[in-house]
């Protein structure tokens, strides 16, 4: 099975577009819904979650895990690729966000000036900015940090004023740095939840970069490349949700983001 994991809700929003596109494998989405946001949790903290949450994926049978989290992704996943895997299985392989994303930006900006709105941990680690420098140059990242987001989405607060008021704070502080910008990542997976908040705010000519699109396009590409990890993988077009929290409330939180009725399991460390 691919494993997808996130701190909470968010990367069933990357889930739902690999489910769309690549509906013949089997995924077991693991929501860390407990210890959820990680967005303001230090370096270590971050590291040890998810590097807990990856060895419990392999144990369930994902021999692939992708790190549905941008916070993870930009915290963690180098030290795991780098130094956990070799020693836990170095034929299992646990893939990232940032990157992906970064890789394909050229494409999506005009002026060249490119808006990321993230997470603290996210926003700190300056991962987006030295992805993109190291492929495009002459592209600049303007970055803002948008710590009650995640929070207001693990907690339902969606589609209201209050949630309104913040997303428009955060753009505008954003937009504020360049008048340039024309292409915005939400690089929160928890962002897209947001998405009416943001097309309120969001002033015209610019466009928000499909972040779920772009990640599930590059690991059908990945899996492509890589005939020896798909011939590991299950497809009966089944997926398992865990959760580490209450998995009735993960289960009315997650319907309404992927649109139909799941049943998840709790998640015993
Ligand atoms: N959804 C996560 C991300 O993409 C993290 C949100 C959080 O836990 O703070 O960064």
């Amino acid at each position: 099975m691919i494993g997808v994991f996130d701190s909470g809700f968010g990367g069933l929003t990357i889930l739902r577009k690999f489910q769309q596109l690549m509906p013949e494998y089997d995924y077991v989405f693991l929501g860390d819904n407990a210890r959820a946001p990680y967005g303001s949790r230090s370096f270590e903290t971050v590291y040890a979650y998810t590097l807990q949450a990856v060895r419990r994926l392999f144990s369930m049978g994902c021999p692939l895990v992708v790190l549905a989290c941008n916070t993870a992704s930009a915290k963690a996943l180098r030290s795991i690729q780098q130094n956990d895997l070799p020693l836990i299985d170095p034929s299992n392989r646990v893939l990232g966000i940032i990157r992906p994303t970064a890789e394909v930006i050229q494409s999506y900006t005009r002026t060249g000036h490119v808006g990321v709105l993230g997470t603290l941990g996210t926003v700190n680690s300056q991962s987006y900015i030295i992805e993109i420098q190291k492929l495009y140059p002459e592209i600049r990242v303007f970055q803002q940090a948008c710590p009650m987001l995640a929070a207001l989405v693990e907690n339902g607060e969606i589609d209201n004023p209050g949630t309104d008021y913040f997303v428009k704070k955060y753009l505008d502080l954003l937009m504020a740095q360049s008048p340039l910008i024309d292409s915005v990542i939400l690089g929160c997976t928890h962002y897209p939840l947001l998405i009416n908040s943001f097309r309120k705010a969001c002033p015209d000519g610019v466009s928000f970069i499909p972040q779920n699109e772009i990640v599930a396009g590059s690991l059908m590409d990945y899996l492509r490349r890589h005939p020896e990890m798909d011939a590991r993988l299950s497809k009966n077009s089944k997926t398992y949700y865990y959760t580490t929290d209450n998995p009735s409330v993960f289960n009315n939180a997650a319907s309404l983001f992927l649109g139909r009725e799941v049943s998840s399991s709790h998640l015993d460390w």
